[in-house]
């Protein structure tokens, strides 16, 4: 006999109405934004962008996007290929400007120092050992008392302090991309934005990285907003998933299950389908 389910998911109910019932297929995601509050005790920066549109030419990328997102969420950003996700990481990171429309970080205003982008590539210097392409990160810092050690501290948050004095030809992929991380975080960064960092590597590694990336985020509190194509990673690793179309936020769903999350478990399986059925259209999710 089957097992009931319950599924403490805020944002997942029963098309009934009731909590617990049988088969995984009778649960929906109910569209609504979340809405959860700052968490407490974060260092993360909150972040509200009003109408943001960004145009290049004719082409009208980003039209209207609307986003409050608390200090300390993680946020998923999912959409087809050119829908406007790596554009908006871009203004969200000041690396390119916006045609109208405001992006602000609470009260205060963010130092460069504050946000930090992670790429799929993991733009190492290739002159530089493993140490010294950590303290790129620190910026003006880099010559400052410390910073040495704040480069050896982050490459032990991502499990590389032994790997300090290599040079990154020696590295595999998932090596490179842990040190492209410490590098981000070598400065404290308050957000932290990620443009599908996993992508290129293996599907084990990739399993290790995300749980890498979730470790760091509930160690350091900051901000995270992860761009990528893969929904399950998305499910597994945000509070909240943003589905870009149109140039604007067209889904916003909590993901309100415990951490660590089960992967493979029904709960996540039946997010993951149902927004995929929301990027690839009615009738083509599995
Ligand atoms: N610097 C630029 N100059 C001109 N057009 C650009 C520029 N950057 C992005 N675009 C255009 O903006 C649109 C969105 O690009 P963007 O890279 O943000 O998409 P994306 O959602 O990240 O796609 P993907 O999933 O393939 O990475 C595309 O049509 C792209 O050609
Ligand atoms: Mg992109």
């Amino acid at each position: 006999m089957q097992q009931a389910l319950r599924i403490p998911v805020s944002g997942v109910e029963a098309i009934d109405g009731k909590d617990v019932i049988g088969p995984a297929e009778a649960f929906r995601p109910v569209r609504k934004p979340s809405v959860s509050p700052a968490k407490p005790e974060t260092r993360g920066l909150p972040l509200v962008i009003r109408d943001l549109r960004k145009s290049f030419g004719d082409n009208q990328v980003l039209r209207g996007i609307e986003l409050e997102i608390p200090a300390g969420q993680f946020v998923a950003i999912v959409g087809q290929s050119g829908c406007g996700k790596s554009t908006l990481l871009r203004l969200i990171a000041g690396l390119d400007k916006p045609t109208s429309g405001t992006i602000s970080f609470g009260d205060t205003a963010a130092r460069s120092e504050d946000i930090r982008v992670m790429f799929q590539e993991p733009r190492l210097l290739p002159w530089a050992r493993v140490l010294a392409n950590a303290e790129v990160g620190l910026g003006r810092d880099r010559k400052a008392a410390g910073a040495h050690d704040r480069a050896k501290q982050a490459l032990e948050e991502v499990g590389l302090a032994e790997k300090r004095d290599q040079w990154p030809s020696v590295l595999s992929g998932g090596q490179k991309q842990r040190v492209a991380l410490a590098r981000a975080l070598v400065s404290g960064p308050r957000l932290l934005a990620f443009d599908e960092p996993l992508g290129a590597l293996d599907a084990l590694t990739r399993i290790a990285m995300q749980r890498l990336l979730e470790r760091v985020w509930i160690d350091q509190t900051f901000t995270a907003i992860l761009v990528t194509h893969d929904v399950a990673e998305a499910v597994a690793l945000a509070d909240r998933v943003l589905v870009i179309e149109d140039g604007r936020v067209a889904e916003d769903i909590s993901v309100d299950l415990p951490r660590p999350r089960r992967r493979g478990s029904a709960e996540l399986a039946t997010l993951e389908g149902s927004i995929l059925g929301q990027l690839l259209g009615p009738g083509t999710a599995g």
